[in-house]
């Protein structure tokens, strides 16, 4: 299949060097310091090549709490996440953290998802800082929606693009909930049990993006329950086949976390993966997100 090109081989702008990581999405953004105040027209550079590359990533930066959040804030205003439990004192950054003694159980993220899809208005964006990693693992994959709708067949495409999609806050709530013996790490401190996470809210399946104005599609394994007017049981052959679909190697970026590295991504065009290979290494990310827009 011919994937069109759409990623310039090299973005020079005039204050920052983006590089293109893949094929599919991520450009590494060097000569910012995120630690200083970014200048407006500095910005306006890194959000064309957020809105070009989908995820960005900012190499070795030494960042305290504050600076994260205040390079959060330029994309718009923080999104304090319901249903995991913020840092103490710091209700707008989440600590991602697994201990080196947490071994054998299921990890924060580890399921195809785009963050918390199931809200009304689900954050746009997220950032993630990486404090502490291990010497090998715990990478993060993402896969670009853009490119998964594109790929489909115009029939296909013409069926999903009038069809609306139940999403749920299942591993929150109560009626779709995991297995009470499904264990998370005890470092995250994720609510479970909560009957608002039940609510089911309909999402178009295919998103247009408010500010590229390009189609992505927008169901993942972890929030769609269903097709509106749809058993779960007759929608799931078809979303299970949008799930495989979506997260094709093609469509993704994989990346090795460096002390110090910041990537920020684009929850409207994305899905992301935590890869939980690294037993018995400590990891610890701080993570902020960006409120966003009801999906159309
Ligand atoms: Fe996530």
């Amino acid at each position: 299949m011919h994937l069109s090109s759409h990623v310039q081989p090299m973005s020079q702008f005039e204050h920052i060097s983006v590089r293109p990581l893949s094929g599919a999405l991520g450009a590494e953004v060097s000569r910012v310091d995120l630690s200083e105040p970014i200048p407006d027209k500095v910005f306006a550079e890194i959000l064309s090549a957020f809105h070009t590359h989908l995820v960005l990533f900012f190499r070795a930066q030494t960042l305290t709490r504050d600076h994260l959040k205040a390079f959060s804030r330029r994309f718009g205003p923080l999104f304090r996440q319901p249903n995991v439990e913020a840092l103490a004192g710091d209700p707008d950054v989440v600590a991602v953290l697994k201990e080196a003694n947490e071994t054998g159980i299921s990890t924060f993220g580890g399921t195809w998802h785009s963050d918390l899809s199931y809200l009304e208005a689900p954050p746009m964006g997220s950032v993630l800082y990486a404090v502490e990693v291990p010497p090998h693992g715990g990478d993060t994959i993402w896969a670009n929606q853009y490119l998964a709708y594109e790929a489909l067949s115009d029939g296909f495409k013409k069926m999903l693009d009038g069809l609306a999609c139940v999403q749920v806050g299942a591993p929150h709530g109560v009626a779709h909930a995991p297995p009470a013996d499904l264990a998370v790490s005890r470092s995250i401190r994720l609510v479970r049990g909560d009957p608002e996470a039940d609510r089911e809210r309909l999402h178009p399946t295919v998103r247009t993006h408010p500010e590229t104005g390009r189609k992505a599609l927008f169901v993942n394994s972890v929030y769609s329950l269903r097709f509106e007017d749809m058993s779960a049981e007759e929608s799931a052959p078809l979303l299970r086949y949008l799930f495989d679909h979506a997260t094709r190697p093609e469509f993704c970026f994989r990346f090795s976390w460096g002390r110090g590295d910041l990537a920020v991504w684009d929850n409207r065009c994305t899905q992301h993966l935590a890869v939980n290979d690294y037993d018995g290494f400590r990891r610890l990310m701080y993570r902020t997100a960006v409120a966003g827009d009801r999906p159309r």
